[in-house]
């Protein structure tokens, strides 16, 4: 079976897999006042992701990344982790959360087969964390954090978006954090979804005064490996913890692209911009359809562009991130 592969040579072995798009913060970055999710939702249900991951696995998916909305507020998580992670081909599973549900069900999760997670927290600082996610739980992310490093986690990142005028004090106090924390942070650049112009207008930072302010105090850049996709890593020899920037307005972001998106609905995303999706959902509903399924997969790797051109003034129809998981 061939493996996929786009027109520019770029090869897709990591999925991430949206089970959701419903969350219970309210990041302003994310879900601009005045959002509302869809009234009657039909998320994909545990059927139709065996088939989907199955079909995926047979056209050389390794790793998959469960995201959302918040992944954690489905019941059946567990289940949903545990599926993919029996999957003999699937060799990573991981998820992107919130962290709100995280201390109580690290170890839960962690047996079911979970190998890496990324938490959001986008400030040190309990009051800045309120304004930002809406949400007053810094203390049980913070907890939850302890909890994944405990359980035994291959990798615990830290997802901080970083805003002018919010957060962007931050840094030193992050830094400090991972000091003597063996946690991978990742610095995302804001990104400029259809609903956001105001408050992209108002709060966006260059990723590239991060890496300067970087690089002048001591940390070096990684060499890449093909794992990383499109962040850029950095270490430094007194540091426990690792940064990685995502800084999507880079001319040559994409160059690295390794990753496919599928949302809560069945839609194929070839990018987190550019295109509104392609419904998989009819080719999920029998393991019959496999073989139609994976054809439509390299059929559409045809149309996946050479980038998103954001760094060419394009905004892009993601509406928000949350509806296909960043
Ligand atoms: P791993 O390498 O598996 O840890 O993945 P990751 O760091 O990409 O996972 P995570 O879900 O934590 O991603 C962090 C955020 O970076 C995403 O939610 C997006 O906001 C952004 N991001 C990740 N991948 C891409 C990408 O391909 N394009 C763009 N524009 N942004 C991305
Ligand atoms: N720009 C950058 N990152 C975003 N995320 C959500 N919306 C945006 C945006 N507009 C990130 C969150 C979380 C991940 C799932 O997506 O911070 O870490
Ligand atoms: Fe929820 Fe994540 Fe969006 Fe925040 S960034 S509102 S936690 S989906």
């Amino acid at each position: 079976m061939s493996l996929l592969q786009d027109d520019f040579g770029r090869k897709f072995q990591y999925l991430r897999m949206s089970v959701t798009d419903v969350c219970n913060f309210k990041c302003s970055y994310c879900l601009p006042d005045g959002y509302r999710p869809d009234g009657k939702p039909k998320f994909l249900n545990l059927n139709e992701i065996e088939n989907l991951i199955s079909a995926f696995a047979k056209v050389g998916t390794r790793k998959v990344r469960i995201t959302g909305g918040e992944p954690t507020l489905r019941k059946d998580f567990t289940d949903i982790v545990r599926l993919v992670a029996d999957h003999q081909d699937i060799r990573t599973v991981a998820t992107t959360t919130n962290g709100y549900r995280l201390a109580q069900h690290a170890k839960e999760w962690y047996d079911a087969g979970l190998r890496r997670i990324n938490v959001s927290v986008d400030s040190l600082d309990p009051r800045m964390f309120y304004q930002i996610t809406g949400e007053n739980k810094f203390d049980e992310v913070m907890r939850g954090i302890d909890a994944a490093l405990e359980a035994g986690f291959e990798r615990v990142k830290v997802n901080a978006v970083l805003l002018k005028d919010l957060n962007d004090k931050d840094l030193p106090a992050f830094l400090n954090w991972i000091k003597g924390t063996p946690i991978d942070l990742r610095f995302i650049e804001l990104m400029e979804t259809g609903l956001g112009h105001d408050y992209f207008k108002a709060h966006h930072l260059a990723g590239a005064d991060i890496r300067a302010q970087l690089l002048q105090s001591g940390w070096s850049k990684d060499i890449s490996s093909s794992e990383d996709g499109p962040a850029q890593n950095f270490s430094h020899p007194d540091y426990q913890g690792r940064i990685g920037l995502i800084m999507p307005y880079e001319q040559n972001f994409c160059a690295s692209c390794n990753r496919l998106r599928v949302s809560a609905k069945g839609k194929l995303h070839l990018c987190l911009f550019t295109e509104s999706g392609v419904d998989l959902r009819d080719l999920l509903q029998s393991p019959e359809q496999q073989g139609e399924l994976i054809e439509r997969l390299h059929q559409q790797l045809h149309n996946k562009k050479e980038t998103h051109y954001l760094h060419q003034g394009v905004t892009g129809v993601t509406q928000h991130l949350a509806s296909i998981g960043g």
